[in-house]
């Protein structure tokens, strides 16, 4: 495997043999995820390698989810989550069933175990979008299939991988990239931050004061910058943060669930938006990213993200390719049969 650059366009041996080769290459030790703190540095690396080949071949993993059947439960509202997870699904050969969670939560009308016990017998795969991370984690505890985080309140990993394939798509060796995230420190701020400790990255939040990460994340992501010779800054100075990056990224004030601090939040926030002033302290070939749906004229501008900079449909195409990827590593048929 080649390490962080670009992704390796030389077409794979697929069929038993390379099923064995990329199971041993690209295997995960957890059975779900959760949390990008299951996933081993290398096994990062092989997940954007193993999606870059999901995109360049996509014919070659039509049948890998045959016969399986998957199910998203979301308590929360979508459209990328559950369109990139539906449709990847479908280009794997499998099948999808969706639930909307809105009305209440998962476990408000039985206890989360029964329904993990439930799911099992039915379903090959969960995907869940939840309020409480407790409720991602506890249904992977009692559910013996696996289960992904399609976001919840803690953490958002699909979407930080999807963004760290698009910044090595376009600068190659992520470790000479520095991401500056400013707004609030919230679930996608916390994926990042874990994603880029883990690859090497530098990477520098802003967040006005009490809006700050999660401690516990925060401390994970430095102990693993000092293993891996990440960088990762956290404070409040937008400017000092954004000076220099390579990719000035955002992501709404208030998130789902937070709708009633919507108008506390745009006088706090409001010295974070990210502007064509903002935009020209950053490197003149910074990229522009938010994980969408994007609020404009609150944290992003339209001048901004409608500008040749901006990714974010990039961002929004590549969560496909990577929840393939996941998928593909943790519910394929041995994973990587060639279509008939
Ligand atoms: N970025 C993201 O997760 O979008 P949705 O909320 O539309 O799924
Ligand atoms: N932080 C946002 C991300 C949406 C994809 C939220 O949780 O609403």
């Amino acid at each position: 495997m080649s390490s962080l650059g670009k992704t390796v366009v030389s077409k794979p041996a697929f069929g038993r043999a390379g099923v064995k080769k990329m199971r041993a290459t690209f295997g995960l030790s957890k059975p779900d995820l959760i949390s990008i703190q299951d996933l081993t540095p290398s096994e990062i690396e092989g997940l954007l390698e193993l999606t870059g080949l999901v995109k360049t071949y996509p014919n070659e993993f039509a049948r890998a989810l045959d016969g399986k059947q998957i199910v998203l439960i979301f308590e929360k509202p979508s459209l990328r989550t559950r369109l990139t997870f539906e449709v990847g699904v479908r280009s794997l050969g499998g099948s999808s069933l969706f639930v909307d969670q809105r009305g209440a939560r998962i476990d408000e009308r039985e206890a989360l175990s029964d329904v993990a016990h439930n799911l099992e017998r039915w379903v090959d795969g969960i995907v869940l979008r939840t309020f409480a991370h407790d409720t991602v984690t506890g249904m992977a505890e009692h559910a013996g299939i696996p289960v992904i985080n399609g976001l919840s309140d803690l953490e958002h990993p699909c979407q930080a991988l999807a963004d760290y394939f698009t910044i090595r798509e376009k600068f190659g060796d992520v470790r000479k990239v520095k991401l500056a995230y400013v707004g609030d420190g919230n679930n996608v701020a916390h994926s990042l931050m874990l994603t880029a400790a883990a690859l090497g990255s530098h990477i520098a939040v802003a967040t006005p004061l009490g809006f700050e990460p999660n401690s516990d994340i925060v401390d994970v992501a430095c102990e693993l910058a000092m293993q891996t010779g990440a960088k990762v800054e956290v404070g409040t100075d937008v400017l000092s943060a954004v000076t220099g990056a390579n990719a000035v990224y955002t992501d709404v004030w208030a998130s789902m669930g937070q709708e009633n601090e919507v108008d506390m939040r745009k006088s706090v926030f409001s010295p974070y938006q990210v502007n064509d002033k903002l935009m020209k302290a950053a490197r003149k070939d910074a990229i522009f990213m938010h994980c969408l749906p994007a609020h404009r004229g609150d944290e992003v501008t339209d001048n901004v993200i409608d500008s040749p900079q901006s990714v974010v449909f990039d961002q929004a195409e590549n969560r496909l390719h990577v929840q393939k990827a996941i998928m593909l590593l943790l519910m394929g048929n041995g994973g990587f049969a060639p279509q008939a």
